[in-house]
């Protein structure tokens, strides 16, 4: 028996838009997260598994070797750091932008930033870069709050329509990075599950690329 290859994914957006890539590989889940309770999820092939995991778990589970093979968004594994990853193809889906967002119109005020985000790592790097001195709130979701209940000045979050923003009195301010979803690939896995997973990206790129 050949083995096991495993592969990281979230619920939602992630799951929804990889699911054609890995079908084109040959790759159907035989449950569907969305009502499965399973977080170990059997596919069409006996020896391919899917994890169903946070989206921010995604590289940590991957650079452990948990999962052979994930997809994660370049926003997290810029907040990752990227260790004992590769990252070897865009998938091109769930593309948004990481930025600041302030209240409109509202002049930088003067003295140390606040910044909300959960990108914490990201906004340190960006500030640090601009030479700005900025204290950073860590928060775990609804960023878009912070300046309105004054926690925060500003926030780094992913923006894709601005909607969210624009209910919000927020406005997309500095463009940080073009974000999109990436596959990653544990470092040992590449190695010792070299033919196996080798093809399995060409077969995606190709998917990607006739998409
Ligand atoms: P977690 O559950 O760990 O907090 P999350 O809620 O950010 O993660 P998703 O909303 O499924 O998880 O987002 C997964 C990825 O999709 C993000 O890391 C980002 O790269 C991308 N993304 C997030 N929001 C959007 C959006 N509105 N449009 C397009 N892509 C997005
Ligand atoms: C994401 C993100 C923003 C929003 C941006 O939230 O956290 O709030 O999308 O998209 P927009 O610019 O098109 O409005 P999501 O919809 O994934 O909900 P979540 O907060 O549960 O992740």
């Amino acid at each position: 028996m050949s083995e096991t290859l495993t592969i990281a994914l979230s619920k939602g957006r992630i799951f929804k838009e990889t699911m054609p890539l890995l079908a084109h590989a040959g790759i159907v889940p035989v449950d569907d997260p969305d009502t499965s309770r399973k977080l170990i999820l059997d596919t069409n092939q006996d020896d391919v598994k899917l994890v169903i995991i946070r989206a921010t778990d995604v590289p940590t589970y991957v650079q452990y070797g948990a999962a052979d093979i994930g997809v994660a968004g370049k926003d997290v594994l810029l907040e990752h750091g990227g260790e004992g990853l590769y990252e070897p193809l865009d998938l091109e889906i769930a593309k948004c932008r990481l930025m600041t967002a302030g209240p409109v119109g509202m002049p930088e005020p003067q003295g140390r930033l606040r910044i909300a985000t959960k990108f914490v790592n990201c906004a340190r790097r960006y500030y640090a870069e601009q030479g700005k001195q900025v204290e950073v709130i860590k928060l775990y979701g609804s960023m878009e709050l912070a300046p309105l209940v004054g926690l925060a000045d500003r926030i780094i979050d992913v923006v894709d329509t601005g909607n969210t923003l624009k209910a919000n009195g927020l406005e997309p301010l500095e463009h940080i990075a073009d974000i999109s979803s990436r596959l990653v690939v544990n470092k040992a896995a590449m190695k010792m599950k070299s033919a196996r997973v080798k093809a399995l990206i060409a077969q995606i790129e190709e998917a990607v690329k006739n998409k």
